[in-house]
């Protein structure tokens, strides 16, 4: 099998996550809910990844990180927490639907929203941007990478422009934690969403959100957090303030041994992922760019930001059709359909059609990429 479906989720994790999994399963309690020593282990465990997540994306404390299930959770939790009827909201038709799709439900309450554009190759227009400022904007909200075209926004440049109009910049980091260095601090991100299966290379149903100090976002859950049990409201101090009820502490367990093993392995530094990850998308690019009647989507020139993501169609050719012969008769994991960025399937005309999307991976290699190239040829010419 050749696994190239890591933007869904990472498949080959260091094998001290599932081993830690495992251990947690009959060591780690439940934390803040005791003082004897596996509740204790388990508060200890959480402390230590939100320690190891402060530390990958420069967040100025370990408390600024709090647990949610996944990328989504965190996205839904910072836009219903942040954003009211009445103010305004800059995204782009690149996003994922965990970004568009809690927008939508503001909009029906009053928030109004711009959607930048973006171009054949899915790029956003900075300047667009820059001339959807209106008085009343308080946030953007948008992905550091595209799930679909592997396209890198420039995050530097629009955390210039958030920072200097005084609005938030909220991040979708699902298709780049762990693979594009991140600095909350440096570009100026006051809400970073992150997914702990992808590219963090830890168990599905853990992720999280940075919150930068002094913002209050409010919580989209409450209920039990181990502490102020008689007060009416949730606590406010973070993290607890974002989290309610028993954590995913078997998946946080499996997180901290994935970010640990990354500190033991110069290869999973995020700068060393992101190198390797080009250099595989480039050569499958290469490889395939001349194949009769192929369609790549995205911004591929040779100095573009992107990440290991690569979307293409055969033809006219179902691709849906085509992802499954991949499987059927190479044995070959793709993602096909609309990856749940309708706007931008809209946009680059493959609302129909859907594409087929290759995503790499730190464990996969170019031998394996050449397989896919020559198994994309032999489709096409069948
Ligand atoms: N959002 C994930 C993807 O793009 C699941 O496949």
């Amino acid at each position: 099998m050749l696994y190239f479906d890591n933007a869904a989720t990472s498949l080959q994790k260091p094998p001290q996550v599932a081993a830690a999994v495992m251990e947690a399963m009959g060591v780690l309690g439940n934390p803040g809910r005791g003082a004897y020593e596996p509740a204790l282990q388990a508060a200890r465990r959480l402390h230590a990844a939100r320690q190891l997540l402060a530390e990958l994306f420069n967040a100025p404390g370990a408390e600024r990180i709090a647990f949610a299930y996944n990328a989504t959770q965190a996205l839904n939790t910072v836009i219903f927490g942040l954003l009211q009827p009445g103010d305004h909201a800059i995204t782009t038709v690149c996003e994922h639907n965990s970004v568009l799709r809690p927008l939508y439900a503001l909009e029906q309450r009053g928030l109004q929203v711009t959607r930048l554009e973006c171009d054949a190759c899915g790029r956003i227009d900075y300047d667009e941007l820059e001339r959807s400022l209106r008085k009343d904007t308080k946030a953007v909200v948008l992905a550091h990478a595209s799930n679909v075209t592997g396209n890198v926004v420039d995050l530097a440049r629009v955390g210039a422009f958030t920072q200097a109009n005084g609005l938030l910049l909220i991040v979708d980091a699902a298709q780049t934690a762990g693979c594009l260095p991140i600095d909350v601090q440096k570009l100026g991100v006051n809400v970073l969403c992150f997914t702990g299966h992808k590219g963090l290379l830890g168990p599905t149903g853990t992720g999280g959100l940075y919150v930068r100090p002094g913002l209050k976002v409010a919580p989209l859950v409450v209920g039990g957090s181990g502490v102020q049990s008689f007060a009416t409201v949730h606590p406010q101090q973070m993290p607890t303030a974002l989290e309610a009820g028993t954590p995913n502490v078997q998946g946080i367990a499996g997180l901290h041994a994935a970010l640990l093993a990354r500190k033991d392995n110069a290869a999973l530094e995020p700068a060393a992922v992101h190198c390797h990850e080009l250099q595989l998308a480039r050569r499958f690019i290469e490889g395939v760019r001349d194949i009769p009647n192929i369609k790549l989507y995205g911004d591929y020139r040779e100095d573009s930001a992107r990440v290991g993501i690569v979307s293409l169609n055969l033809g006219d050719e179902d691709a849906g059709a085509v992802s499954d012969a991949l499987w059927e008769q190479y044995g070959i994991c793709t993602r096909a359909g609309a990856h749940c960025a309708p706007l931008l399937h809209k946009a680059l005309g493959t609302e129909r059609q859907g594409a087929v999307r290759f995503s790499f991976g730190p464990y996969n290699t170019l031998a394996e990429v050449d397989e896919a190239v020559k198994a994309l040829r032999e489709l096409a010419e069948t």
